[in-house]
């Protein structure tokens, strides 16, 4: 039994010696020191041994398990540190190369538009309301004198939620909210931007959702005339001097007289292009004097204070400053679009 353990180191050690990787080292391991393996073969014939020859076998038993567990635990290193070199090698980060830079986010076009537009107003005196786009038909309707049933009511096709609540289709109920908070007192001036919703369907000029900025004034003898000069500075800071207003006559059931307000084509300075069909101009925001009815709803006295307001579209303000053709482009988020207007 001695010799047969001894014969088994011998074969043990010596295959040990060429094993070529880490499996084959455990086929090995497994082969001779397993459970199953010829190691505990041999020695489940000690059964049949004299007491005297008992522990001398296996004290060889040991010595050979202690022999062969040694050999495969320095190769065992071996394969280890071979490994861990292979991948030390195999991945190597040159320090030295260029990183790869970080692209930094930009504000969106039309946030800047806001942004360029509130400016423009807070140098006039004004602050920046705001208000819910969940909406009162109250807000958004009743108290800008559009009551229900009102045909003008047509002219924004509505998102309702209930009979009473709906998406606001214009900024203007801010107007009314405004009133009501500044509890009669005056002067009032404010801009107020935000989203808009409309049931429109989406096209180059049209979107189900976007932006305008409202702007009211209210005091003792306001007039169309601080109207005018208002829209007229705004419109020459925000696209140059060189840049005219015209005031053309219009209704909007909230002002009393109403107008629309078209300013110089910047495409071909107001001689006539494709752009403003000709005419030289193009068409920016909606304004008038505050209806005496919605000064009411808002806590004033038609008889001691008047007002004007506006409304505009900011895309359409962009379009107009960007030379931009489709409304589309400000809401795909093709980061090949936004990025142009990372520098502007
Ligand atoms: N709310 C109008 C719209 O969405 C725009 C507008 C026109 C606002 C005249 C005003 C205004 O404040 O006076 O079409």
């Amino acid at each position: 039994m001695k010799e047969r353990l001894e014969a088994l180191r011998s074969e043990a050690l010596d295959k040990l010696q060429t094993v070529a990787d880490a499996v084959a080292l455990n086929d090995l391991r497994v082969h001779y020191l397993g459970k199953k393996g010829q190691l505990t073969e041999i020695l489940r014939g000690m059964g049949s041994l004299s007491a005297e020859e008992r522990p001398i076998i296996g004290q060889v038993g040991n010595e050979v398990r202690a022999a062969i567990e040694a050999v495969i635990a320095e190769k065992q290193t071996g394969f280890e540190q071979a490994e861990t070199a292979r991948r030390l090698q195999a991945e190597t980060i040159d320090v030295t190369l260029p990183g790869k830079a970080v692209g930094a986010g930009a504000i969106h076009p039309l946030n800047k538009i806001v942004e360029e537009i509130e400016d423009i107003f807070i140098g006039m005196g004004y602050t920046v309301a705001e208000g819910p786009e969940v909406e009162t038909d109250f807000f958004n309707f009743e108290a800008l004198n559009l009551p229900k049933n009102h045909p003008a009511r047509d002219m924004q096709d509505s998102f309702y939620i209930t009979d009473e609540i709906l998406l606001r289709t214009q900024t203007s109920p801010v107007q009314i909210r405004t009133m009501k908070a500044a509890n009669g007192r005056t002067p009032v001036k404010v801009i107020c931007p935000g989203k808009v919703y409309r049931r429109d369907d989406d096209d180059a000029t049209h979107s189900f959702m976007f932006h305008q900025i409202e702007g009211l004034v209210i005091g003792p003898n306001i007039r169309m005339s601080d109207l005018k000069g208002t829209l007229l500075q705004f419109v020459q800071e925000m696209y140059g001097p060189q840049m005219q207003i015209r005031l053309r006559p219009s209704f909007f059931p909230f002002t009393e007289p109403s107008a629309e307000v078209d300013v110089t084509c910047a495409q071909c300075g107001g001689s006539g292009c494709r752009m403003c069909k000709h005419t030289g101009w193009i068409e920016i925001l909606g304004c008038g004097m505050v209806h005496p009815k919605v000064l009411e709803y808002g806590g004033y006295d038609p008889n001691e204070v008047t007002g004007f307001a506006f409304g505009m579209g900011v895309e359409r303000i962009a379009l107009l400053k960007y030379g931009i053709d489709d409304i589309r482009h400000f809401y795909a988020n093709d980061t090949k679009f936004l990025s142009q207007f990372a520098k502007i």
